[in-house]
């Protein structure tokens, strides 16, 4: 194969190179290296995952947002496999789509603007990389009417005057191209395209580049976007000017990588290939040895295996970053969105490669070894991981193999119907028909049909038009576990569709009967908007770390909010003390003096940049001075919940192990909860050692170290705990309690030393999704109060057995044996009772029948149990050439049974079998039975016919005798 690049290009650089040098030639030129943000947007409710490096920036490019520098670049891990960008289907099946990579970018913040950006592209594509100048395009805005904007020439001339990039190579292209939004609204701007064109000499003389650029072309393709925000766009369309100019540019990683190592795709560089080895090795098929050594004769088969083998190298990065920025696999949002990617990945694994054990998370060690160096928190969470996958490919191996079976089973049927009509329908139908299984399974899919001529019409209806029935898609989505995406790839491969329309149906129907099931309701009333009072911007100061009240306070803006309990007030404060909710920690309340009016605040907020006080009524007076009061007591009270959330998280740690992440918390003033990543129970000397760690923590009343405005890297540096998946600033807040022991990044109030918490005590410890437990406890007084209560209970118990002095445990075993002693003896004086009846019977209901004594009665309220004891009883009583049988009605009279016995003799002599006659009583009282020869018992429902069918008992017996 002829080089991609000539010569110039070093293409033995690694990824981490590359990746380093982009970093390293921005940081040269005055731009701060900034870590990647977390996958998991913060604060936007309309994205998923992140999606383009500029996501965490948006709040700079609108102007509601600050950083203390003007230039960075950075890595940013993105993911695209949702919402406006979803490339999920094609991954794997092409060689140059990604659910999960990284986009380079480097950005100016109203510094810098287009000439920087166009000629350092150049500069470290072509001087500083080696790329061929004749084998770059750059396009450029042509204009857009709609949005009233002209040809970018400033940018076409830029390339001319800033780079040596030949005329010819520089072209104009429509808005679909060349106008970048990061959605329908928010910052945008033209922007400008580096592409390059990777085929050989030959095919480049015959077509010049310049006719595929934006073609689609495999080899001709844009590598570097630099876009010139300028714009917000407003929800009606029109563009709004932004008061300063932004760069935002984004470079595809992976595709960088391949152009670089002179490689045809991204599945062929560094990145992928020890995550293609890797399950190579581990697939059990013999052929499948290496990506590129692949022993399969049969063209298609083999690149089937490719697929597979791309999708699982794919996907296993999109779930480790997933998971390690705190998406759990689950069945909403982004959970749902991992746990199909993952289940893709694990069902071409087990029907293309035969991994059919539990593999992907055998792929950590190479993931890690490659990315780690750049990202820590995958290092850091390996083994959470590693059992996250581990456990969710389990679960879903149990289900996989039954639901590929009923796949296979029933969809032969749909690709012989496709397209049929009339006899030759009639006569694959008769096929299916005999065939028990395929129906069974039908059967269970059609829960709504009323018989198998229903359940045929309905599939063959459907199958005609090459569509895998609605019915089958859901069964296999709600019983196996298979994600809808998951069933219509496997029809695909088939050449069928999914008839999308009957599964939507069925899981409508799904979801209204949850809904019915449950009273919640989400409320979409409108939110009001904010009145400003004074003039101002929209964000309060904050002075509650160091203050309980302030009085000399404005009050910026008010609104009130529709609710479902009515209308809610709410407030904002130039300055407050009141502490918002965030980071788990709840809102405070307390007062608002306004010359002789007080207004009670219920609860503090974030709504955006304001803290919104919730306020019982609005202030007559709204331009007067406020003195703002938070409950101090109510505080004092959080406060200790919050320090003796850390020191607990600090206790888990050392006790359990690193790998305990914080998942969640709840901070309140009478109790707190804590979630966190473990993947099995804590035992009750565990959590017994827990609560005496942080008892001691807090009677070493530690004094609380606070530093504020920490550079987020220094505090990192020095060991601060941060929680994993969340978004923090540049300057950070680190409240230490002893360095060595607890040290974390947070923006919640603390006491000041450890001892005023007091005493802290567990109330449970449970699972809340997988691999998550939870663990709530008490503090200070709530702490108090709760042991005070279960003293109240023991002493009461105590009062109750009226013995002061036995340790309750004894008196409690005490009653105990004296209630299993009575129980013993009741059960006793049933049986007397019911034996005492059993000798009646024998003296009053004995007729003789050709020299055999046949006795029969009934032993009501007797069950099945008692019915066999006594038949048991009877049997011996009655000695040779005897028949016997009881019956009884149940408790209510709703259930009736029978026993009948025969003697040895005459069943040797094959003269009667107890199994035959139960078998004629059964059918007679509308049920059936059988048992041995001896003895056997029958059950049925027409109670009332007992006593008549007793009576032809004698009868019965002359009849059968054999
Ligand atoms: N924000 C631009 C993109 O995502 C660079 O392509």
């Amino acid at each position: 194969m002829e080089p991609h690049l000539q010569d110039s290009v070093d293409t033995a650089r690694t990824s981490e190179e590359i990746r380093e040098e982009f970093l390293e030639f921005f940081a040269q030129r005055d731009h701060e290296i900034v870590p990647s943000a977390s996958l998991v947007p913060e604060g936007d409710s309309t994205l998923l995952f992140t999606n383009a490096g500029m996501n965490q920036f948006k709040d700079v490019f609108l102007g509601t947002g600050q950083r203390p520098y003007t230039r960075a670049v950075d890595t940013q891990k993105c993911l695209r496999v949702s919402g406006k960008h979803n490339d999920l289907e094609e991954v794997g099946h092409d060689t140059y789509h990604h659910t999960f990579f990284e986009m380079l970018g480097n950005w100016s913040f109203g510094d810098y603007f287009k000439a920087e950006a166009i000629r350092w592209a150049w500069e470290l594509l072509v001087d500083q990389w080696g790329l061929a100048p004749e084998r770059l395009y750059a396009t450029v805005h042509e204009g857009d009417e709609g949005f009233g904007l002209d040809a970018d020439e400033e940018a076409y001339d830029l390339w001319l005057e800033e780079t040596p990039i030949p005329e010819d190579h520089v072209l104009y292209e429509p808005s679909k191209e060349n106008f970048w939004m990061m959605g329908d609204t928010g910052p945008c701007g033209p922007c400008s395209e580096v592409h390059v064109d990777l085929r050989p000499e030959a095919a480049r003389k015959e077509t010049p580049g310049v006719e595929l650029v934006n073609e689609d072309h495999p080899q001709v393709m844009e590598i570097w976007n630099l876009v010139f925000i300028q714009y917000n766009a407003q929800p009606d369309g029109s563009l709004e000017r932004l008061d300063d100019q932004h760069v935002d540019t984004g470079m595809g990683f992976e595709r960088l990588v391949a152009v670089l190592q002179g490689k045809e795709s991204t599945y062929d560089t560094d990145l992928f290939a020890p995550l293609l080895q890797a399950t190579c090795d581990l697939s059990p098929r013999d052929e499948v040895r290496g990506y590129d050594d692949l022993a399969i004769d049969d063209e298609e088969e083999r690149e089937k295996a490719r697929i597979a083998l791309r999708v699982v190298a794919d996907h296993i990065r999109a779930i480790a970053f997933a998971i390690s920025d705190g998406v759990m696999p689950s069945n909403t949002g982004a959970g749902y969105v991992i746990r199909r990617i993952l289940r893709r990945a694990v069902r071409y694994g087990y029907q293309t490669l035969d991994l059919d054990e539990p593999f992907l998370h055998r792929l950590m060690d190479p993931l890690v070894d490659k990315m780690g160096g750049q990202f820590d928190d995958l290092v850091d969470q390996q083994d959470f991981i590693e059992q996250a996958i581990r456990s969710e490919e389990e679960s879903f191996l149990k289900t996989l193999g039954t639901g590929i079976d009923f796949f296979e089973r029933v969809v032969p049927y749909v690709e012989d119907l496709s397209s049929k009509d009339g006899e030759a329908t009639d006569e694959i139908l008769g096929d299916l028909q005999q065939d028990g299984r395929a129906m069974d399974l039908l059967e269970q899919a059609y829960v709504d049909a009323d018989d198998e001529a229903e359940i045929l019409r309905s599939f063959a209806s459907v199958a005609r038009e090459e569509a895998v029935p609605g019915p089958v898609a859901f069964l296999l989505h709600d019983t196996y576990g298979f994600p809808v995406d998951l069933t219509q790839l496997m029809a695909r491969e088939r050449g069928l569709s999914v008839d999308m329309e009957g599964y939507e149906d069925l899981m409508e129907r799904q979801k209204s009967r949850a809904r019915a099931a449950s009273s919640f309701e989400v409320d979409q009333s409108d939110v009001n908007a904010w009145q400003p009072v004074t003039e101002g911007e929209a964000s309060s100061v904050f002075v509650g770390y160091d203050q309980e009240s302030v009085g000399d306070a404005e009050i910026r803006a008010v609104r009130t909010v529709e609710t479902e309990e009515g209308e809610q007030y709410e407030l904002e404060l130039s300055r407050t003390p009141f502490y918002a909710e965030a980071g788990g920690q709840v809102g405070d309340s307390g007062i608002l003096r306004i010359g002789d009016e007080e207004v009670a605040v219920h609860d503090t907020q974030h709504e955006g940049e304001r803290i919104a006080h919730v306020v019982d009524h609005l202030p007559y007076e709204l331009d007067a001075p406020v003195e703002a009061i938070v409950d101090t007591d109510r505080r004092r009270r959080i406060r200790a919940h919050h320090t003796a959330t850390h020191l607990l998280h600090a206790a888990l740690r050392e006790t359990l192990g690193d790998h305990v992440q914080q998942k969640g918390s709840l901070v309140a003033p009478d109790r707190l909860r804590f979630d966190f990543s473990h993947f099995e129970a804590v035992d009750e000397n565990t959590l017994r050692d827990l609560e005496r760690q942080v008892n001691a923590a807090i009677r070493r009343n530690i004094p609380k170290q606070e530093a504020r405005e920490v550079p987020i890297d220094e505090a990192k540096e020095r060991g601060a705990m941060a929680l994993f998946g969340e978004q923090y600033g540049d300057q950070v807040r680190v409240i230490t309690f002893d360095p060595d022991y607890s040290m974390e990044l947070c923006g919640g109030t603390h006491v000041d030393a450890t001892g005023e918490i007091g005493l802290f005590r567990f109330l449970s410890e449970g699972s809340v999704a997988s691999g998550v437990r939870r663990i709530e406890a008490v503090a200070g007084e709530a702490a108090f109060d709760h042991v005070e209560s279960q003293l109240d209970e023991f002493t009461q118990a105590r009062r109750q057995f009226r013995s002061l002095q036995d340790p309750l445990p004894d008196a409690i075993a005490r009653l105990q044996d004296e209630r299993d002693a009575l129980q013993e003896q009741v059960e006793e004086l049933r049986h007397q009772q019911l034996a005492g009846r059993l000798d009646s019977i024998i003296s009053e209901g004995a007729t003789e029948v050709d020299g055999i004594t046949v006795v029969t009665g009934r032993i009501d309220r007797a069950d099945m149990d008692d019915l066999q004891e006594l038949g048991q009883e009877l049997r011996d009583k009655l000695g040779e050439q005897s028949v016997g049988v009881l019956g009884s009605t149940g408790e209510e009279g709703e259930k009736v049974y029978v026993v009948a016995t025969v003697s040895d003799d005459l069943i040797e002599s094959g003269v009667l079998q107890a199994g035959a006659i139960v078998g004629t009583l059964g059918k007679r009282l509308g049920g059936g039975g059988g048992g041995r020869p001896q003895l056997a018992s029958a059950g049925g429902r027409d109670a009332e016919k007992l006593g008549e069918v007793l009576e032809e008992v004698p009868a019965l017996v002359r009849e059968q005798r054999g």
